[in-house]
């Protein structure tokens, strides 16, 4: 039986033809610039997001610290929005590692408003930790997988530039939100100052991701990636992986998005409370619901869907994440589906 693991996009296991490209890989020591594979992927993803340079690092927190270690000192405040990953999810990093002070934003519509980034911008004052960075996440996992619009993504980036802020963009799955949006993703990735996104989720590669944005930001990320032991060395056989998921799995992004929508239809067409995502945004790979007080709570129903090879990311006790990805056809996605109704009125 074949399982189906809607736990997250980075259940994925490398096919026959990335698994070949990466034992084929080129390799040389990264640490001294030498691994032609590091380098090609490098190039390809500053092009991609149209920025001047990129910096391969092990995992999207790894970019996401680098990142805030890069564009702050300790003591200076970072605005983030309240559902953000780098707030939540991160275990803590930004604070430990980096020593940097939250200013926490409402993003229910997946990014804070201009408005509230203006009003979170206290005056210069020896009191006030200063902010020195605006964070952004596109899409927004914990808001529903949602993707904000091009044009909302810009106001508010525009406001922190106005506000003096650099803006960092954990786009961990931005692809997703350039193919919800059917835009280049330069459209989200080019105004920012620095951007990471994730190779190892929707674009199925084993590591990695990718730390984006001048030349001379890079230059001094390469400082702080050495720092937390994010230098690699024969980096090459996970890169190579990694431009094979660039070149073939960003145009089928959109099929994870037709699965998920068909997910979406099932589960409210069986009564089930599924989340939508606000007015203006758009759904992406993402599907959160929420079970009925009279059946089975997350962790009841994980374990009973377990048993018939359909795994479940139980969040909260009644809130439960589903994620479509490229391990899972649409045929798959029905089999699982019909387990979790089946396990759903199985009080
Ligand atoms: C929005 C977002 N940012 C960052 C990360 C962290 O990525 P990684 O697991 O590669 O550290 C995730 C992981 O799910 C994420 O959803």
């Amino acid at each position: 039986m074949k399982i189906v693991d809607f736990r997250s996009d980075t259940v994925t296991c490398p096919g026959d033809e990335m698994r070949k490209v990466i034992f084929e890989a080129s390799v040389g020591d990264a640490g001294y610039d030498d691994d032609p594979s590091v380098n090609e992927l490098e190039s390809l993803a500053a092009e991609l997001v149209g920025q001047e340079a990129a910096l391969f690092v092990s995992s999207g927190i790894m970019g996401n610290i680098v990142s805030t270690l890069t564009h702050c000192r300790r003591g200076e405040a970072i605005l983030v929005g309240d559902k953000a990953h780098i707030y939540r999810y991160e275990g803590g990093g930004f604070s430990a590692i980096t020593g940097v002070l939250p200013y926490v934003l409402d993003d229910e519509a997946g990014v804070p408003s201009p408005e509230s980034v203006k009003d979170a911008c206290p005056i210069r004052n020896v009191h006030f930790a200063q902010p020195s960075l605006l964070c952004l996440e596109n899409t927004h996992n914990d808001r529903g997988g949602l993707a904000v619009s091009p044009v909302e993504f810009q106001k508010t980036v525009e406001m922190g530039h106005d506000m003096g802020l650099a803006v960092h963009l954990d786009g961990a799955r931005i692809f997703n939100a350039a193919a919800a949006w059917d835009v280049d993703v330069k459209e989200y990735t080019a105004s920012v100052d620095s951007v990471q996104f994730c190779l190892s989720k929707g674009l199925g590669a084993p590591m990695g991701a990718l730390l984006c944005g001048s030349e001379e930001f890079i230059s001094r990320a390469k400082f702080a990636r050495k720092m937390v032991g994010g230098e690699l060395r024969q980096a090459g056989f996970m890169a190579a992986a990694g431009i094979y998921a660039l070149k073939k799995n960003v145009d089928r992004l959109v099929k994870d998005h037709e699965n998920a929508s068909i997910a979406e239809g099932l589960l409210s067409s069986a009564g089930l409370t599924v989340e939508s995502v606000p007015e203006g945004t758009r759904a992406t790979n993402m599907i959160y619901f929420h079970l009925p007080e009279s059946g089975p709570d997350s962790e009841e129903l994980s374990r009973r869907c377990l048993d018939k090879g359909v795994l479940l990311n139980a969040m909260e006790p009644r809130r439960i994440r589903l994620v479509t990805h490229l391990d899972m056809d649409e045929k798959d996605l029905r089999r699982g589906l019909e387990v979790i109704l089946e396990e759903v009125s199985n009080s």
